[in-house]
């Protein structure tokens, strides 16, 4: 690839769908399969990124080249990125990370037995792990996070972005609809990438490769 433009710089990219366990052999979790950070990851590599691939329970294969970090739950991620963000020069949290996790994990097989008809989870936030960073912001790493929707309408959708964007405090975020066939899974992606005003700064639709492109070209 001609474009070594990401040559000498360190990008952290988090990628793939948190588990929160309930018991030994259950778990919470959502359908993101890790495609469009790996995407990322292989475009980021591709332009001479030295990347650390923050991986929560993936579909697809993580690059070869990259520096592969596996993760489990939502905290194991948040101690990953931390770790790895300290000396990073980009972060992507391009993960679906469990908002919540159960606030008990059971020792054994919950049985239906115990439970009867009906069954309560409590469970117990989980923290921001992009505000977090956002918040200890170090000068000169550039922070990018992403908001997944399930919004039909367009303005809302975008009104949603832009109030996730001032929670989140990053310097873009880039927002995708998701839903039963959109976003999750599939090979294809359409984003709205917001700067830290809510301004559009970009809009792309494609493969998840050529989405990931554009947010380099962004990120460059
Ligand atoms: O993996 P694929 O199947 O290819 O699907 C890709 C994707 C749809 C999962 C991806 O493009 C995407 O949108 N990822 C973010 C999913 C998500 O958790 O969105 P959110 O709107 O709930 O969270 C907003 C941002 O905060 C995200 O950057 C997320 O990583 C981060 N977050 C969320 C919760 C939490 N406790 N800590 C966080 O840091």
């Amino acid at each position: 690839d001609p474009r070594r433009d990401l040559a000498g710089k360190h990008v952290v990219i988090t990628a793939g769908g948190t588990r929160e366990p309930l018991d030994p052999v259950r778990f919470l979790g959502n359908r993101s399969s890790g495609k469009q950070g790996v995407a990322l990851a292989q475009a980021a590599l591709a332009r001479g990124a030295w990347v650390t691939l923050i991986a929560a329970n993936l579909e697809v294969p993580a690059p070869a080249s990259a520096d592969v970090r596996r993760v489990g739950t939502a905290l194991e991620l948040d101690a990953a990125v931390t770790d790895a963000a300290a000396h990073a020069d980009v972060v992507i949290m391009a993960a679906a990370v469990a908002d919540y996790r159960p606030a008990a994990v059971r020792a054994d097989k919950i049985k239906k037995d115990d439970t009867g008809d009906s069954l309560l989870l409590e469970l117990t936030r989980n923290p921001d792990i992009l505000a977090g960073l956002a918040a200890a912001g170090r000068p000169g790493r550039l922070l990018i996070g992403f908001a997944a929707e399930t919004e039909p309408d367009a303005d809302r959708l975008l009104a949603l972005g832009r109030t996730k964007m001032a929670r989140k405090g990053c310097d873009f975020l880039v927002l995708n609809r998701v839903g039963w066939t959109e976003g999750f899974a599939s090979d294809r992606n359409e984003i709205t990438v917001l700067d830290r005003r809510g301004d559009i700064v970009c809009e792309a639709s494609g493969s998840k490769l050529s989405v990931a492109e554009r947010i380099l070209d962004l990120i460059v």
